[in-house]
């Protein structure tokens, strides 16, 4: 039975490119989108900018613009660089639409008036020159704990804590400089904690959330839900709030509603959209990122529940993009923006270069530019790509570009890479692209190894027959994998399509032979990536960086250095994880050493040597979740090569091993 399915992923902020990170969840939802069409469903995918709040209309001033002819700029920005990624979206709106201030109005008019909304009065930093109330971001000051200067509102790049503005010493206003005061108004709450009950069980009803993200809830409801600021004081680019004097939804009350326009701009037809946000049988089924989990698994839900709206039937949550398991980053060249990506690799690469690096957890997604180059080069072109382009020139041009039959044998390798049907097909449906790329590759090694075996490059002056014989078996078996491979490489897979003179390229035909047919010229397919695109795309990010940074003073970071702290950047580097040891031993000749295996889940099982003898045996050991530096280079010492540290403190007998103080999973982050 086919079903149907509203599929979203979150709306980019109107206030700054398309840079890796947000394709890495382009691309994630893109391909699950791809594939439920492919196997026949009936499936929609949108999206939207996400055009409101203080920093666009700020934007807009700057550049002597309306904060609408900005959005609207860059929305075409976006859907362009979003789209060079073969991103295919059903629909690619804006928040600042009639439809979303109708359902926004609608939907908060609704919790009014069934009691979910309170307000009273807050104190708020204000600035009397720019006559506004300033968002954290936009209030700056010399940061309470350690003195750096020029710090945001909210917390200091420098020593990384965080507090609230009104700790600040010396602030000011980052608009006009100057400083604000405190001033009370009347705000508007969205009262979330009337929904814990109904969204602990739509948290734990079905396959909703992954595992990771279950837990985050629960953390949260452990704490307690509380209430949402839902307004902002004018002057504001938003929705003004229906009965208030200037005041005006906060951006993240109509951003996801955004979602809601969006399909409504595309259906037209309220009994359409009512199919999947009313009660039809149609699914909604969102991608975020893991740091707007709060928003999308309970404020989002809650309000759909308030106002009596169909709640998502799958809330798909990834990790961060990492380079070099380090956060991206714009100094370093590695905060790659979407269009200058595409000047010098081809997206099409990425996206599968993502796949194969893409789970189904909420795990930060680590990509490093070396591992790209060798899986592209080896296993899309050396492997899958080499499989037409190495028969599909010479030798099928002497055989006139014909196929014949499918031998016995030809006959029971494709039924070999036929029977992996299901399992790639469960792989894509629960989102374990990596799966599905470690099986066509090793699909295709196979297929490649049968035509080295054969080699029809000499078969084909001895016995072109045979020759024919070979090729008509490993142009079946490309067929077939690049059909598993449409989702994920689409525009490659239509030049397969186009090669074998095929209508489609589907989950349906899949089982279908190529016999006796006659194949169009071959076109090139994909080409290696050059290292040095790589270097250029870096340098360019680089020097962009550089350039518009230039003439900004640079935090006085020594300083601090000097008197022992060490600034957020130089602890981020720090990867400390949960450890789960599963093997503990004396070590020979050591006094002090032991040698223990620690499973740090998705990062593999390593192996150190800690100076921990004097406090633990081995057994005592075993089965214990400890502390772990995970990212340490490892070393080599006089026993083996130790490849990460234990955490502990105190010495001889009273050494105390770190060990996390509630349930966590091995491989779990250190925040
Ligand atoms: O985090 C962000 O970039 C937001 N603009 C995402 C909004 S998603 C949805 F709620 F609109
Ligand atoms: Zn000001």
């Amino acid at each position: 039975m086919t079903k149907k399915i509203l599929v979203t992923s979150a709306l980019p902020y109107a206030n700054g490119s398309i840079h890796l990170g947000h394709i890495l969840e382009a691309v994630q939802t893109d391909i699950w989108v791809r594939f439920q069409k492919l196997i026949g469903n009936e499936c929609h995918f949108f999206c939207a900018d996400d055009t409101h709040g203080t920093p666009i209309m700020i934007a807009a001033k700057k550049l002597g613009k309306s904060p609408e002819d900005l959005i609207q700029e860059v929305q075409k920005e976006h859907y362009r660089d979003l789209t060079a990624f073969h991103v295919a979206y059903d629909n690619y709106y804006t928040t600042n639409s009639e439809e979303n201030r109708k359902y926004s109005e609608e939907i908060y008019l609704e919790l009014k008036s069934k009691g979910h909304i309170a307000s009273r009065n807050i104190e708020q930093s204000y600035c009397e020159h720019d006559a506004m109330f300033l968002p954290d971001r936009f209030i700056k000051g010399t940061c309470p704990k350690c003195g750096a200067k020029d710090q945001y509102g909210d917390s200091c790049e420098v020593c990384g804590s965080s507090y609230s503005p009104k700790d600040l010493k010396d602030s000011y206003c980052a608009i006009c400089s100057t400083k604000p005061v405190l001033k009370e108004s009347k705000h508007l709450f969205f009262k979330l904690q009337d929904f814990q009950t109904q969204l602990k069980t739509w948290m734990e009803e079905g396959n909703r959330l992954n595992e990771g993200a279950q837990k985050k809830l629960q953390e949260w409801f452990h704490s307690g839900l509380q209430e949402w600021d839902i307004s902002r004081d004018g002057p504001y680019f938003g929705f003004a709030i229906p009965g208030e004097e200037n005041k005006y939804f906060y951006v993240w009350l109509d951003a996801p509603i955004g979602y809601m326009a969006s399909s409504m701009n595309y259906f037209k037809d309220e009994k359409k959209f009512n199919e999947y946000w009313r009660d039809g049988k149609g699914e909604i089924v969102h991608f975020v990122g893991k740091d707007i989990l709060y928003f999308h698994g309970l404020f989002w839900p809650a309000m759909l529940m308030g106002a009596g709206y169909k709640t998502p039937e799958q809330l798909n949550v990834h990790g961060f993009l990492t380079v070099n398991g380090e956060k991206m980053s714009k100094s370093r060249g590695t905060f790659i923006n979407a269009s200058t990506f595409i000047k010098y690799l081809d997206p099409e690469h990425f996206r599968f270069y993502l796949a194969c690096r893409l789970g189904n957890g909420m795990e930060d997604v680590d990509i490093s530019f070396d591992d790209f180059v060798s899986r592209v080069n080896s296993d899309l072109i050396g492997n899958l790509v080499n499989l037409v382009s190495r028969v599909s020139t010479g030798i099928l041009d002497k055989l006139e570009r014909r196929l014949g039959k499918l031998s016995p044998e030809g006959k029971e390798l494709v039924s070999e890479l036929l029977s992996r049907k299901d399992e790639i097909l469960d792989s894509y449906q629960s989102r374990n692209y990596s799966k599905v790329m470690r099986e066509i590759t090793s699909l295709g090694d196979k297929v490649n190894k049968y035509v080295n075996d054969y080699a029809p490059w000499v078969l084909i002056k001895t016995d072109p027959e045979k020759a024919r014989d070979v090729v008509t078996t490993s142009s079946n078996c490309a067929k077939i994998l690049f059909t598993y491979l449409a989702p994920v490489m689409p525009s490659l897979s239509d030049e397969i399509k186009k090669l074998y003179q095929l209508d489609k390229l589907d989950f349906g035909n899949i089982g279908e032979f190529l016999e006796d047919v006659t194949l169009s010229n071959y076109v090139m397919l994909s080409k290696r990536v050059e290292e040095k695109n790589i270097q250029a795309m870096i340098q360019e990010t680089k020097e962009a960086f550089e350039k518009a940074n230039a003439g900004v003073p640079k935090v006085e970071v020594k300083e601090i250095s000097e008197s022992g702290t060490i600034t957020i950047d130089e602890l981020t580097k720090v990867e400390l994880r949960v450890g789960l040891i599963v093997e503990a031993n004396l070590v020979e000749g050591a006094d002090k050493l032991l040698n223990v295996k620690v499973d740090l889940g998705e990062k593999g099982i390593k192996n150190v040597f800690a100076g921990i003898k004097s406090a633990y045996s081995p057994e005592k050991l075993l089965g214990k979740k400890v502390v772990v530096v995970s990212n340490l280079k490892p070393r080599q010492m006089k026993f083996g090569l130790s490849e990460a540290m234990l955490l502990a403190s105190g010495k001889d007998a009273s050494l105390s091993l770190f060990v996390p103080d509630r349930e966590a999973n091995p491989g779990d982050l250190l925040k």
